[in-house]
């Protein structure tokens, strides 16, 4: 019966990890009405020698829970001191996760977007990867003619035989490809990737974005595509920018302009960013070729209007401030941490 006792007192102590437990376990153990005690009071009814053998048996029993209990009372004291150092505040608010965001290009891209938009435009897009035909030929520039040295061109092998295929030097293709599915009239803008074989430096990349605009109908002038880059211009910077139309040459378009705007960095008094000339060359630009016309189905001379291809890594520098086109392609953090 002792044993039992004994064995059932080693169960109840090895699960004991606080201070009242164990102390309701020595008061169930040793206290008055406690299991020894209930032995002991059984003494009287033994005969001589039985006592004597319980009694001891009931001591060293007794001194074995002493020293039980005082180990277990010196673990549970040593695990409040640790659990006391270290005290876990759960009321305190948890830790940031750290959160992405667009990138500063994609940021200004979609306000650009939503600004054509709002005039009417469209947002149309075309491959990457061009034929000769859409990318030059039917831009009006003839094979093997010098003027397709005006764009250094990335050349690929046809996996299925025949011509090369070209890396878009410009989103000028999507033109065509656009007019021989739709009739006038028509706005549209191709905002998208191009490539140029170029060696890099603080304002050229190998890659970069374009916006093609187009818009036809039956009268469209110069004037209006003034009008529209003066608007669009306000809204993306948020303030009346000036906009200067130079006489330029592009095969697709006659008569063709390169399109400056007032430098945003010195209100045009002329800096760094500018070259001190107060002008930054934003897009090339010109009225439809009546040509580029006609390689897309229109009839020659029934339709009027103006193309535009602006390079979009020049704004993005301007609205932010960066010094060097390359940084947008890094991916390196410590810079796009900044927007
Ligand atoms: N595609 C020309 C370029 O990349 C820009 C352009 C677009 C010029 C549309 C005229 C009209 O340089």
């Amino acid at each position: 019966m002792i044993e039992e006792l004994k064995k059932k007192f080693k169960e109840d102590i090895a699960k004991v990890s606080d201070k009242k437990t164990l102390d309701d376990l020595r008061l169930r153990y040793l206290g008055r009405n406690g299991e020894l005690n209930k032995i002991l009071r059984g003494l009287k009814e033994m005969s001589e020698e039985e006592r004597v053998q319980v009694g001891r048996y009931v001591n060293e029993f007794k001194n074995e829970i002493n020293e039980l209990m005082n180990t277990a009372e010196e673990k549970i004291k040593q695990a409040v001191k640790t659990f006391s150092k270290e005290w876990l505040d759960i009321t305190a608010p948890g830790a940031k996760f750290p959160r992405g965001h667009l990138h500063p290009r994609t940021q200004l891209m979609r306000r650009a977007v939503y600004i054509f938009e709002s005039l009417g435009f469209s947002v149309v897009e075309g491959p990457e990867i061009e034929t000769d035909w859409y990318n030059f030929e039917a831009l009006n520039f003839p094979k093997n003619h010098p003027v397709r040295e005006m764009q250094d061109t990335f050349y690929i092998k046809n996996p299925a035989g025949g011509e090369d295929l070209v890396a878009r030097t410009h989103t000028s293709p999507v033109q065509v490809r656009f007019m021989e599915k739709n009739n006038p009239p028509l706005r549209i803008i191709v905002p998208g990737r191009v490539y140029r074989r170029e060696a890099t430096d603080a304002s050229h990349d190998y890659q970069f974005y374009q916006i093609e605009g187009l818009m036809v109908d039956k009268s469209i002038s110069a004037a209006n595509f003034k009008a529209i880059m003066e608007e669009f211009f306000k809204r993306l910077y948020k303030q009346k920018v000036a906009i200067r139309l130079r006489p330029s040459y592009f095969p697709f378009t006659e008569p063709s302009f390169e399109v400056d705007m007032g430098c945003v960095f010195c209100n045009q008094k002329g800096c760094k960013v500018c070259g001190q000339s107060g002008w930054l060359e934003i897009a090339g630009a010109g009225m439809v070729n009546q040509a580029v016309f006609e390689n897309a189905g229109y009839v020659r001379n029934e339709w009027q209007g103006f193309a535009f291809g602006i390079g979009f890594e020049r704004m993005v520098m301007m609205k932010y401030r960066i010094n060097d086109i390359r940084l947008l392609n890094t991916g390196d953090m410590r810079f796009l941490k900044q927007f």
